[in-house]
């Protein structure tokens, strides 16, 4: 039956009646709304993961994407293993050693759409609609948006400058256990942190561990932004300090070569990954072919290092001008992380304030960020946003946050809000 009208006088078939109950539910993300919203303006955003364009190796990945066409076209244009291609996934384990994790002899690497597809597949394959995540509070969004989706509860435990406030974490999951809920995982990011940037020390890896040992539970380290550690600090991987095969590590190539790539991995004991192997089957057969053979190319010329070092050096300076811009411009009583690395910073303002209200204004001042609430699994950080720092030059990221200030400020006047 034709019954909608789409806005252009043509009668189509209404779907809402026919959406699965799952697909009803869907919330939108808002971060690529805001992208989508800020598409074509002419608006500074400071809202999406984005690397720095000038950090791309674009002459590399031209010479190298059409060499792998020339000399592997037959191979390279074709379908493959869904597990990924053996060589890459060979380089991959190498290329992790290199970096200081930990790949045991029944761990097995499988590439991945991205490391969002990873934690999709997790999802798909660990959670059942009840079972418990503990997560950061605040954490990266998209993980939260796929384990609701899959009928997660939530144990949040919050962070201050130094990651997970690991000391908390075995009261809330006793409390969790008493209250019926069932604590499946963890999923942190611990080294550099979406949204904050802060880097969890060792000490607090180890007693995670501890405690994840003790309640039995699998542990996400989600890991796409160790590689961009500004300050002298040192820590150990997760995946590296487990010796009980409970440590899932997922990482990408999105943020050391292209994400426009779609490259991701996950590895973990072999018999997960068979199990994520069987829901990718289903998913999308296998990730693009021809974006593993340049990535493989990449690893092996050293493009990928010589990526992750021009990006470190750059992001580095941009997160200095940044957290300069914010004590310089942002309202008394805003507090903020200083990111040890990753590409986030999170800012708190005074109360009172709603940045998902305010976001309007900031676009139309020409400025785009994304407010706090979407990073906490209970509602809270209404008054808190994520700023990216990777994507803009240092010029115009000083001038972004100069408009979020003034946002700030005219919000606050027209609210009758008192800076404290
Ligand atoms: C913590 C975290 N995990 C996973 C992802 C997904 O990245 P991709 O799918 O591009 O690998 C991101 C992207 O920004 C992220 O910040």
């Amino acid at each position: 039956m034709l019954v909608s009208n789409n806005g252009i006088g043509r009668a189509v078939v209404d779907i809402t009646g026919k959406l699965s109950r799952s697909t009803r539910n869907l919330k939108a993300s808002e971060v690529r709304e805001i992208l989508a919203l800020t598409e074509g303006k002419r608006v500074l955003s400071l809202a999406g993961g984005l690397p720095g364009p000038e950090v791309f190796p674009k002459d590399d990945l031209a010479r190298i994407a059409s060499r792998v066409i020339e000399e592997l076209g037959d191979s390279a244009l074709q379908y493959s293993p869904t597990l990924g291609v053996r060589p890459f996934r060979e380089a991959v384990m190498d290329f992790l050693r290199s970096k200081g994790v930990k790949v045991e002899s029944d761990d097995d690497v499988i590439v991945t759409t991205g490391s969002q597809e990873a934690i999709y597949l997790l999802a798909m394959t660990i959670i059942n609609p009840g079972d418990t995540i503990i997560v950061e509070s605040p954490t990266y969004l998209a993980a939260l948006n796929v384990f609701r989706y899959y009928g997660a509860d939530f144990v949040s435990v919050p962070i201050d400058e130094n990651g997970m406030r690991v000391e908390l974490l075995e009261q809330k999951i006793r409390e969790a256990i008493q209250k019926g809920l069932k604590p499946k995982l963890i999923y942190t990011v611990a080294t550099c942190h979406n949204p904050t940037g802060v880097i969890m020390p060792n000490e607090r890896r180890k007693e995670l561990l501890e405690v994840a040992s003790k309640y039995d539970l699998l542990v996400i380290e989600d890991d796409p932004y160790s590689f961009f550690v500004f300050d002298d600090i040192s820590f150990t991987h997760l995946k590296t300090l487990d010796s009980e095969g409970r440590v899932i590590y997922l990482s990408t190539f999105s943020k050391i070569l292209a994400p426009g790539l779609r490259l991701g991995y996950m590895l973990a004991n072999r018999q997960l990954v068979r199990t994520v192997e069987l829901a990718k089957q289903m998913v999308d057969l296998h990730s693009s072919t021809l974006s593993q053979y340049i990535a493989l190319y990449a690893i092996r010329e050293g493009v990928v290092d010589k990526t992750i070092q021009r990006a470190r050096e750059a992001y580095k300076v941009k997160r200095d001008v940044l957290v300069e811009s914010l004590k310089e411009y942002m309202p008394k009583g805003s507090q903020w992380y200083k990111p040890r690395g990753g590409l986030f910073s999170f800012v708190y303002l005074p109360n009172g304030i709603d940045t998902s209200e305010m976001l309007q204004m900031a676009i139309d001042k020409g400025v785009a960020y994304v407010p706090g609430k979407n990073f906490f699994s209970d509602g809270s950080g209404t008054n808190a946003m994520r700023i990216n720092f990777s994507y803009l030059p240092a010029d115009k990221l000083r001038l972004g946050i100069k408009l979020i200030a003034e946002t700030v400020m005219s919000y606050m006047k027209s609210k009758g809000i008192m800076a404290s």
